[in-house]
């Protein structure tokens, strides 16, 4: 087959390498020419896809800003952002651009699906109206579904072809095309009704992980005052063999999902009359978490004769997660901004993210961040990350991601 892909980040990458590794063709259309230039070369900018897996596949895969030669494929799979505006909410812009160019091109007997995450709807009632602009009518010229991602950046243990596929679509035509398309790449398909349970079954997902994260890091901050060990409670409880799971606490919620996915239901339930006050109380206390390391952070340096003003803070791990360089609303951002405001003297080390421009940062090696600092937060723990050797050197350690469990030391503190 020869598939289009529009949007080539950490859904739609992947995905396009996935195809093309099955012998299909894949035609990548990105707006970004920076992104389509870099692809051109070999050069990937996504972790999960490594150069010699673009090399590999360099004769099935063509990346480029125009749309027009989305026309001689047979199925087109979008996966651009969905983000929120200043104000918190959905929004679609890059969704209805995409849409708007793709109607620009779009055949006859072609399948379009949409993979970004979205509220309940929005296939049905602003993906098809806007292809229907083309002038061909939908689930009689062209087919449309919804299948949500499901990708884990830096994970490696379940992938695309073993991670079972969610599908929903107007009709059972357009259904059982989506289906042919991703049992290209996917061993395990899953079908629903409607393009509304698909598109619901990815906030679900989300919105469960929200809802639990927050919930251990409520517990978190009461542990705090209670002189508990948050870790070692978390590890007791999931000794239990069933009816619990493991989650973590932790600096807050990063990347472009959880923090933003819950908003696009919470948006939509509103225009139902029914306010989701779960979903954004769970987003609030995440919210909430920088805060308190700060106010940590604070309180150990404290402890140690220093106020934060003027003390040099090492910021170790900036990226939302450990093994990706994605830094989208990442806590570890809020932490630099709320130490800087209160005056204290930065420098961090992410070898995952060379600079912030933002801060007018640079990473700097993890030897010269030990020197001299004052104090030294552990916000993101990357692979290999010498835990001991930072606890070993620093004067103090306040670590927010529990890897230093396991380590007694006066100069060390934990969430
Ligand atoms: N990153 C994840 O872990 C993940 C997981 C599951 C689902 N999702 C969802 O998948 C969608 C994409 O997320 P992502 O992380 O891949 O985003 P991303 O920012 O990494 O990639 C999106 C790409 O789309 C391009 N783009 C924007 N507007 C475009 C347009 N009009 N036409 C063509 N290209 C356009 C951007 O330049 C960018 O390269 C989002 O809805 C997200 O919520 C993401």
């Amino acid at each position: 087959m020869k598939i289009g892909i529009v949007g080539l980040g950490y859904v739609g990458l992947p995905l396009a390498v996935s195809f093309c590794e099955a012998g299909h063709e894949v035609i990548g259309v990105d707006v970004e020419a920076r992104v389509v230039d870099a692809l051109s070369r070999g050069e990937s900018h996504i972790e999960d896809v490594p150069g010699h897996a673009l090399a590999a596949v360099a004769d099935r895969f063509e990346a480029t800003t125009r749309y027009a030669d989305l026309a001689q494929v047979d199925a087109v799979i979008v996966a651009v952002p969905t983000p929120l505006t200043q104000n918190r909410e959905p929004d679609l812009q890059p969704l209805i651009a995409a849409g708007t160019s793709l109607a620009g091109v779009l055949q006859e007997g072609q399948l379009v699906v949409l993979e970004s995450t979205t509220y309940p709807g929005t296939t049905r009632e602003r993906l098809v109206p806007m292809l229907e602009e083309s002038g061909l009518a939908a689930d009689r010229d062209f087919f449309v579904a919804f299948s949500p991602e499901r990708v884990d950046p830096g994970r490696t243990d379940h992938t695309l072809r073993t991670t079972p596929k969610v599908v929903g679509a107007l009709t059972p035509e357009s259904l059982q095309k989506a289906v042919e398309l991703y049992e290209l790449v996917c061993d395990n398909i899953v079908t629903v009704s409607t393009p509304e349970a698909a598109e619901l079954t990815k906030l679900l997902e989300n919105v469960f992980r929200s809802v639990n994260i927050a919930l251990v890091n409520e517990l978190a901050i009461l542990c705090d005052r209670m002189g508990v060990d948050i870790w070692e409670v978390v590890d007791a409880a999931a000794t239990k063999p069933y009816g619990f799971m493991s989650f973590k606490p932790g600096p807050g919620m990063g990347g472009h999902c959880l923090p933003v996915d819950p908003f696009y239901l919470a948006w939509r339930a509103r225009e139902f009359d029914q306010p989701t006050e779960f979903i954004e109380l769970a987003g609030e206390v995440n919210q909430r978490m920088p805060y308190f390391c700060v106010e940590k952070i604070g309180r150990a340096l404290n402890n140690h004769s220093k106020p934060i003003k003027g003390s040099r803070i090492a910021v170790v791990g900036v990226s939302y997660k450990a093994g990706v360089g994605d830094i989208r609303e990442s806590p570890g951002l809020k932490i630099i901004r709320l130490l800087r405001d209160q005056g204290g003297d930065v420098v961090y080390n992410d070898d995952f993210v060379p600079e912030l421009t933002d801060f007018a940062l640079a990473s700097q090696p993890l030897d010269e961040v030990l020197e001299g600092a004052d104090c030294v937060v552990i916000v993101t723990a990357h692979p290999g990350l010498d835990v001991e050797r930072i606890v070993a050197s620093a004067p103090l350690v306040v670590d927010f991601r529990g890897v230093t469990r396991g380590i007694e030391a006066s100069n060390l503190v934990r969430l």
